[in-house]
């Protein structure tokens, strides 16, 4: 066989490959807005219900360390997931978002944010393994200044 032959398969498993990529793509973008936001807001929530699960300095007091871990890695598994939620034209008015239109005038602030959370929560759960309780306590801190600061510019508060 020629070298081209026992190349070509290589190669045309990677075209479908990319075409299955794009249909992926193009499927997430057609979906409805109204579904985006409840998916985004799902997410929301999950960090919200880990972080409640803590007492309110992040220290295994109430809890155990297997919370601590766990909800660390909600949180970090989820903040990977935020720079897909937040296509435009999901804003104010659809269904019940509260993300406010800043969030795509500003799109490099706002990403910056998301990286500080993932940053933050990156953080929380090598501290969450460690098992340290200063650390876990700070670091927590860390995290909610990260969702404080974000909700402040990007959220619509509840009036
Ligand atoms: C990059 C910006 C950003 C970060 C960081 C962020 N949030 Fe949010 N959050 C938002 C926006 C925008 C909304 C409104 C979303 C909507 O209504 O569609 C929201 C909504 C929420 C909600 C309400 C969800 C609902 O059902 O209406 C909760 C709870 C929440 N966030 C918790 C958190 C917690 C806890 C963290 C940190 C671990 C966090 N968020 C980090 C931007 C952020």
């Amino acid at each position: 066989m020629t070298e081209w032959a026992t190349r070509k398969p290589a190669a045309l498993c990677a075209m479908a490959a990319a075409s299955m990529i794009l249909f992926v793509h193009t499927a997430v973008v057609g979906q409805d807005p109204e579904a985006q936001v409840e998916e985004r807001q799902d997410v929301m929530e999950s960090f919200g219900a880990s972080s409640k699960a803590l007492p309110a300095d992040g220290r295994q007091g109430s809890g155990t360390g297997g919370d601590v871990r766990r909800a660390a890695a909600v949180i970090r598994q989820g903040a990977e997931r935020l720079p897909g939620l937040f296509p435009e034209g999901t804003g104010v008015g659809v269904g019940d978002s509260k993300a406010l239109p800043a969030i795509w005038e500003q799109p490099e602030d706002f990403a910056e944010r998301i990286r500080t959370l993932q940053a933050a929560a990156a953080d929380f759960s090598s501290a969450a393994d460690g098992g340290d309780r200063e650390t876990i306590a700070r670091s927590f801190a860390e995290l909610g200044r990260a969702c404080g600061g974000c909700h402040e510019q990007y959220r619509e508060r509840d009036d």
